[in-house]
């Protein structure tokens, strides 16, 4: 028997079967041959949730859970974050290597020069009442931008999935940014200016219609803030196998075309569990408002009655090592933009948590979304708006999984299996009929 292979005995039949293991795996189809002479089936593993299941194997984004680690193609956030772009990243993310400057720079006139959104596909956003949820209208209008890209569906061909890799990660940003007008009731709609860059782009075209791009003179956003938005974007880029992305790949596994499965991703984020996260903490710090009633609202939480939002996560039984470095970022955006009044509760709030036994010894600590919004609001953003900013960030991750799915020999349409525990066989009453 090879060092690399388990042995399990099957009591039921006394029989032992010896399963050599792949990338330090258990390959769960082996268990099939795990049977008994009343089923024909084998044997099945049952793993709600897919807490211990590996659905795909990938080299993009590596996440040590326990060391509170996590790398892009192999490069530490901490670096990417505090010297890359978002675009960069996006091209290591699907690409697996930096560019040079040349491709850096062709790459970003690709996307750039893709900023926008048909005209006759704006009425979408228009489609929709003032003060409807923009990350609602952003996921709506994605959608239905499929049908305007037919082409869209050759997602064998890599040369075309290219293509609508770099058309989407120049929709993603004006989607949200007319989603965001959309919330807003401001009708028009303008158009992106190619000379500019990705977030100066997307910052003029998110705060167009209120009186100018935040912080900056006439239109220009600030620098500083550019840069916050743009590391917040690294920083939310790719996260391996994270509920939104798992829904990209099943979406793409039935060779649905990027535009139709981007929009299921995106509609995977926008739970509060996962990228609805960031809004909750607002709302959540906004509704403790002072730290004087931080002692009952842990009491609530430690009682089942509420989550402490922004806290814990699936993988990381660490401190977020997006979260230390959004920190240190809300302290550049303040800098120009004054503090977050709320900073001070969502500080005390952690401080407390991180003390507590409860917390301790569930292992939660704050997560991506725990200070982020405080950094949106500052800017100028509605809580509304953060999923979407959260989404805008996350095209990247899930264009680049999806890529590697399609070009993934061992993958197939997604399609779980069940145990069933319905009733057996049964009868429609003879004199029955509802027709
Ligand atoms: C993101 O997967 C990713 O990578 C996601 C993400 C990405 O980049 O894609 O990192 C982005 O989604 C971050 C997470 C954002 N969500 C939140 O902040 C919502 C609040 N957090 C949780 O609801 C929770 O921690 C999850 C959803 C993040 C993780 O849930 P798990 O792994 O299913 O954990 P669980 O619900 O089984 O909780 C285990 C225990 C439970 O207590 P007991 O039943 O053991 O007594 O911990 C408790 C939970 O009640 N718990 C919390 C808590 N999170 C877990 N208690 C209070 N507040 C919390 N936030």
């Amino acid at each position: 028997m090879s060092p690399d292979s388990v042995t399990i005995t099957d009591h039921r039949t006394g029989k032992s079967y010896d399963v050599e293991l792949v990338d330090g795996a258990l390959p769960a189809i082996s268990l099939r041959q795990i049977k008994t002479p009343e089923d024909d089936f084998g044997l099945m593993t049952y793993d709600p949730a897919f807490s211990n299941t590996a659905s795909c194997k990938s080299r993009i984004t590596f996440i040590d859970g326990g060391q509170g680690v996590l790398r892009y193609r192999g490069y530490p956030i901490e670096q990417l974050a505090g010297r890359s772009t978002f675009l960069e990243v996006a091209y290591l993310l699907l690409d697996g290597e930096l560019p040079t400057d040349d491709q850096l720079r062709s790459w970003s006139a690709s996307v750039v020069q893709q900023f926008g959104i048909p005209s006759e596909y704006k009425a979408l956003f228009r489609a929709f009442p003032p003060k409807s949820h923009p990350m609602g209208v952003f996921i709506s209008a994605v959608a239905g931008l499929s049908t305007g890209f037919p082409d869209a569906k050759s997602v064998r061909e890599p040369a075309e999935r290219r293509q609508q890799i770099v058309r989407l990660l120049g929709v993603v940003p004006v989607a949200a940014a007319y989603a965001l007008r959309a919330f807003q009731g401001a009708t028009s709609l303008p158009d992106a200016d190619p000379s500019l860059g990705y977030v100066d782009n997307f910052l003029r075209l998110c705060f167009a219609a209120g009186g100018g791009a935040p912080g900056g003179g006439a239109g220009e956003p600030h620098p500083v803030l550019q840069r916050a938005m743009d590391a917040l974007f690294v920083l939310h880029a790719d996260h391996e196998q994270n509920c939104s992305t798992s829904a990209m790949r099943n979406v793409g596994s039935s060779l649905s075309d990027p535009f139709s499965s981007l929009a299921a991703a995106a509609a995977a984020l926008y739970g509060p569990l996962h990228g609805g996260a960031n809004e909750a903490v607002l709302r959540m710090l906004t509704a403790i408002r002072t730290r004087d009633a931080i002692p009952e609202f842990i009491d609530r939480v430690k009682s089942g009655k509420t989550r402490l939002m922004g806290f814990g996560h699936r993988v990381y039984k660490n401190y977020d090592p997006r979260a230390k470095i959004i920190k240190k970022l809300a302290d550049e955006v303040f800098a120009v933009q004054g503090t977050n009044p709320l900073l001070e509760t969502a500080q005390a709030l952690e401080k407390v948590a991180l003390e507590d036994e409860y917390f301790v010894e569930r292992k939660l600590y704050p997560n991506v979304d725990f200070y982020s919004g405080l950094i949106y609001q500052s800017i100028g953003f509605p809580v509304e708006m953060f999923p979407v900013l959260f989404a805008v960030g996350r095209a990247a991750g899930w264009l680049a999984q999806w890529n590697e799915l399609i070009g993934d020999e061992e993958q197939r349409i997604a399609r779980p299996r069940q145990i069933y525990l319905g009733p057996a066989r049964r009868d429609y009453p003879a004199q029955r009929t509802s027709r």
